[in-house]
């Protein structure tokens, strides 16, 4: 099987030479006059071969004339021009291959969908039949794209001394917040791996060994909620240096987006990506992700409301929580009363009480908080935040956890989709700086990290860990892309000292922490260097990059919503042996449960 060029390749030079091209049947047509078409793909492009019977002869011809979808064939013959009939869409558009002889390599069944972009699949189906997916041209730009991106990543890595080196995937719970997955020891019966988080810590002992620079491109696993963003295997761009700030980690990481994007895509990122801290961008978006693309920002009316006599707004105001709002500037004429109810009940699912606006049309101002805010009150409240005619006010009044979380959803909400404000093309970074150490969990009443355990304070705030844990901040970062989290990192803590004092703020005990972290703490203990990094969400930073919505996309052989492998039926029941082997006996579900009982209540009767 020698063929002399792939089917992206050929070219009006090549006319008048004679070629051999291997590759699957896309499409075939029969177009009277005694002419097939064939449309043969590989992953580098189409070409269209054509059969002749005055040119390949009879036998030929009936064999072609067989040749079905995805079928895999070879075919000889000779290139020639297509004239004036140049197929501008194909790369290979100005010529034609006159077949001489074909070969069939294998048939193939009746694909369960037409490998092609014009094809509506449901993704199930899609999923399940994934190597005949991969096999259409977007898919395959999709999957090459990951390929560029992450041979960029490792030359531009390495062409600023960082040592790419791998760490187990068998291995410890790492804390980032997600549920471990597990693998049970045959060795050890009743002990368990568990598959990595992220390699976090790892990555530190390396530099407690003296490895300054690491990188890997390491697979992580997160037992999680999963989401079009997130999957339970995923894959991190993953850093970490010594002797460095924040400001260094911020340089390099930027430097490799910067990277990226000017050699996969051919664009040129702005000279720097801004700065913001944790607490404005709670205040100005709700959210600790702020997508930049469009304005709406929200501001802060509580005072005014303390006042403003409309019971809704008072009530909050004068209780402790805070009023704010979103001025959707010249949005009047945009958003219906079918919008409104929508976003009204968009923000009630979110736990709003409801969403107060305001329409302000032909110096009227209309909605159901208008009538009850008077004319001198409406002015002050205009002055404050720009309310002007054509504009639409959407309030929150409640605690301002709540605030924040329902107007923040509800900003990306109006500007991605009722206002489509977000444009294609449009790259707005962001590094968010200094979120807190820790946050309070009502529920459990006990405090979280934010990042992880292992996130380093602000050495001023040390102090305040025993004594006002929630106004302590950490020196992280995250990178955000147009309200996506694309990666974070931290400066780590290196003192021992420390480290227990984070863990008993986070009430994890000294046993616990032996347990859980010895082999960390121990390290620390013996000449940890300053250190810090970060890590990037690949799988992330390439759906970013081709403006995607679903990390499945780029990922060749994904997991569902609900983390199965529809192709290879992952996860599935395994064999009793095995399970002995491993000690393990697997409880019956409740359903099971249910109708053993039912079984045997059906037996008596
Ligand atoms: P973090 O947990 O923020 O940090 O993860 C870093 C980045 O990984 C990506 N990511 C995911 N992508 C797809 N599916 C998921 N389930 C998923 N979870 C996370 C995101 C995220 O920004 N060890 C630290 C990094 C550090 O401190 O150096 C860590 O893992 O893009
Ligand atoms: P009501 O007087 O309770 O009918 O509420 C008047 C308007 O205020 C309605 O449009 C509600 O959707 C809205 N609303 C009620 N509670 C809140 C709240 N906590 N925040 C914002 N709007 C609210």
């Amino acid at each position: 099987m020698n063929r002399t060029h792939n089917c992206g390749e050929l070219r009006a030079s090549h006319v008048g030479s004679t070629v051999t091209l291997s590759g699957w049947v896309q499409n075939y047509r029969d177009h009277g006059e005694h002419l097939i078409f064939i449309d043969l793909r590989d992953r580098f492009g189409v070409t269209q071969v054509t059969f002749d019977p005055d040119i390949c002869g009879k036998d030929t011809h009936e064999l072609a004339d067989k040749l079905r979808h995805e079928w895999v064939v070879e075919i000889t013959g000779e290139v020639r021009s297509r004239g004036g009939m140049v197929n501008a869409k194909l790369a290979t558009g100005e010529i034609e291959v006159f077949a001489k002889s074909v070969t069939v390599l294998n048939k193939s069944e009746t694909p369960p969908f037409e490998v092609s972009e014009h094809a509506k699949v449901n993704e199930e189906l899609r999923l399940q039949y994934r190597y005949l997916d991969l096999r259409r041209p977007s898919v395959q730009k999709q999957i090459v794209t990951r390929h560029r991106v992450t041979k960029v990543v490792r030359d531009y890595f390495d062409e600023n001394g960082f040592l790419d080196i791998e760490t187990p995937i068998l291995t410890k719970s790492t804390p980032e917040g997600a549920r471990d997955y597990l693998v049970p020891s045959r060795v050890h019966p009743g002990e368990f791996y568990a598959l990595p988080q992220s390699p976090q810590l790892f990555k530190q002992l390396l530099m407690v060994a003296g490895y300054d620079r690491y990188m890997q491109i390491a697979k992580c696993f997160r037992d999680e909620d999963l989401r079009a963003d997130r999957q339970p295997e995923f894959t991190q761009i993953d850093v970490e240096m010594s002797f460095i700030t924040m400001k260094d980690i911020m340089d390099i990481a930027e430097g490799c987006v910067r990277r990226v994007w000017k050699d996969v895509a051919g664009v040129d990122l702005p000279e720097r990506i801004p700065h913001m801290d944790f607490a404005t961008a709670m205040a100005k978006y709700g959210s600790d992700k702020p997508d930049l693309r469009y304005g709406l920002e929200i501001q802060d009316v509580t005072e005014w409301a303390k006042t403003c006599g409309f019971v809704v707004f008072q009530g909050p105001a004068t209780s402790g929580g805070v009023v704010r709002l979103i001025n959707a500037k010249g949005a009047a004429d945009k958003i219906t009363r079918n919008d409104l109810d929508k976003l009204t009940d968009f923000v009630r699912k979110l736990g709003a009480k409801g969403l107060a606006w305001i329409k302000i049309q032909n110096g009227e101002w209309n909605g159901p908080a208008a009538k009850n805010i008077s004319p001198e009150v409406r002015a002050a409240l205009a002055a404050q935040v720009d309310a002007q005619d054509g504009d639409v006010l959407f309030f929150g009044a409640d605690r301002r956890k709540n605030v924040e979380n329902v107007l923040g959803t509800l900003r990306v909400k109006l500007g991605t989709e009722t206002l489509k404000l977000a444009k294609k093309g449009q790259w707005e970074f962001l590094w968010l700086h200094s979120a807190p150490m820790f946050e309070y969990d009502e529920e459990t009443a006990r405090y979280y990290s934010v990042h992880h355990p292992f996130t380093a304070p602000y050495a001023e705030e040390l102090e305040k860990i025993e004594t006002d844990p929630g106004n302590v901040r950490s020196q992280s970062y995250d990178l955000v892309l147009n309200g996506v989290e694309m990666g974070g990192g931290s400066i780590r803590i290196h003192s021992p000292e420390v480290q227990e004092r984070v863990f008993r703020a986070l009430g994890i005990g000294e046993e616990e922490a032996q347990l859980k972290f010895g082999f960390l703490l121990d390290a620390l203990k013996f000449g940890a260097p300053p250190h810090g990094g970060l890590a990037f969400g690949l799988d992330r930073m390439v759906m970013l990059l081709l403006e995607i919505d679903t990390i499945r996309d780029i990922i060749a052989f994904p997991k569902t919503a609900s983390a199965s492998d529809l192709m290879c039926q992952a996860p599935s029941a395994v064999a009793a042996e095995q399970l002995r082997e491993l000690g393990i006996k697997v409880a019956p579900t409740a359903d099971q449960t249910r109708q053993q009982l039912q079984d045997a209540a059906n037996k008596l009767l």
